[in-house]
């Protein structure tokens, strides 16, 4: 009996001391990544949007197993203002238990982004979407939107964006003089032709606001075989036709872009399924191109395989000059939910930019 005086007292001091979380000042790349609740971060294939002085993370949530490679829960938040500290913020974007639903639970929902419209003062969330049970095949954008940044979102289409449209030239370049859907000259022009009726592929992608508030769709198509950047609509939920063809032929994979100096800058990666491989970069001085391509920005030891991580956002830090922070997913498809991520700063030198590996890092590097 005496005992029971004991316990009460000792399992307070136990759950306090399980709760009492230890502030983080420093990125660690590639290690766990506990939450407020001490929890490893669950937002794989995210991005990240600053929202009125507070970054909110979008991501994957990702189940144990083989099984967290499909849907089964929806988009992880989580919200910070230091960048090292998250609070869970809940699920944004919830899948659906009814089978029939485009985001049906157990579909394939990758690489979630959210954008602000300040004109409709609405949230709106895209992302890959692969209907429940037909593996990559179906390659469709997803899009939802929420009048709150954290959600719930609503689910409002998916599709093969596009359709009946071919590519804006701002000036003929000899590739795409080459486009003839009578004559495909290669592989990814058959492709585009092959869907031009019904609307583009659509897989690994991002979206990127530009200084005018207007919105582009950035994703891997023609069966991976080349990225489309495209225009959306004024309210940011639909494509109003006008796209381009980047890098055609060569398999991009994880775009990410950002804009320093006026200049844009994209980091995507080759296409190897859940194995990292090198990543690269192009540069524009127009959003509708030429892009040009760089090469491989990492430097170093595992630089040919980005350090075991494949891209998936560039954060500008806000109120630091110069300072973006390229994010990677180092995926563990045996065990979705232990996916670790890669946060390394970019360096610049004049207009070229460069990614070196550090173990641990804080964002005082930016002054440096
Ligand atoms: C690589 C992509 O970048 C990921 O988002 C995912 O689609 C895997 N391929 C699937 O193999």
């Amino acid at each position: 009996m005496k005992y029971y005086r004991f316990l009460l007292p000792a399992f307070l001091l136990l759950s306090i001391i399980g709760h009492a979380q230890i502030k983080l000042n420093s990125f660690s790349p590639g290690a766990r990544w506990p939450d407020d609740k001490g929890v490893h971060i669950n937002a794989h294939g995210g991005g990240i949007l600053y929202n009125n002085g507070v970054y909110y993370w979008f991501g994957e949530h990702k189940v144990a197993g083989n099984a967290g490679n499909r849907a089964m829960v929806g988009v992880h938040c989580y919200s910070s203002k230091d960048l090292y500290n998250w609070k869970d913020e809940g699920i944004s974007l919830s899948v659906s238990p009814d089978p029939a639903s485009d985001i049906a639970k157990g579909c394939i929902l990758e690489r979630p982004k959210v954008i602000y419209n300040k004109k409709t003062k609405k949230y709106v969330m895209w992302f890959h979407l692969e209907l429940l049970g037909k593996g990559y095949s179906v390659a469709r954008a997803g899009v939802a939107v929420s009048d709150k940044v954290t959600g719930p979102y609503q689910f409002v289409k998916s599709y093969r964006p596009n359709p009946g449209q071919m590519p804006f030239y701002p000036e003929l370049t000899p590739q795409s003089d080459q486009l003839n859907c009578l004559s495909p000259a290669n592989k990814s022009d058959g492709f585009f032709c092959r869907d031009l009726p019904g609307g583009q592929m659509a897989r690994d992608m991002t979206v990127f606001v530009d200084d005018d508030g207007k919105a582009y769709h950035v994703f891997s198509s023609e069966e991976n075989y080349t990225l489309d950047l495209a225009e959306l609509t004024p309210d940011y939920t639909g494509h109003t036709g006008k796209f381009i063809r980047i890098y055609i032929g060569h398999q991009t994979e994880a775009p990410a872009l950002f804009k320093r100096n006026g200049i844009y800058y994209m980091i995507g990666s080759g296409c190897t399924g859940w194995a990292p491989n090198a990543a690269r970069w192009f540069t524009a001085k127009s959003i509708w191109g030429p892009w040009t391509y760089h090469g491989n920005p990492c430097q170093g030891q595992d630089s040919q395989i980005t350090y075991g991580g494949q891209s998936t956002h560039v954060l500008p830090v806000a109120g630091k000059k110069d300072a973006f922070i390229f994010i990677a997913d180092k995926w563990t498809p045996k065990d979705a939910i232990d996916g670790r991520y890669l946060w390394l700063p970019i360096s610049f030198k004049g207009d070229d930019m460069e990614i070196n590996w550090i173990d641990k890092w804080s964002l005082d590097t930016f002054e440096k």
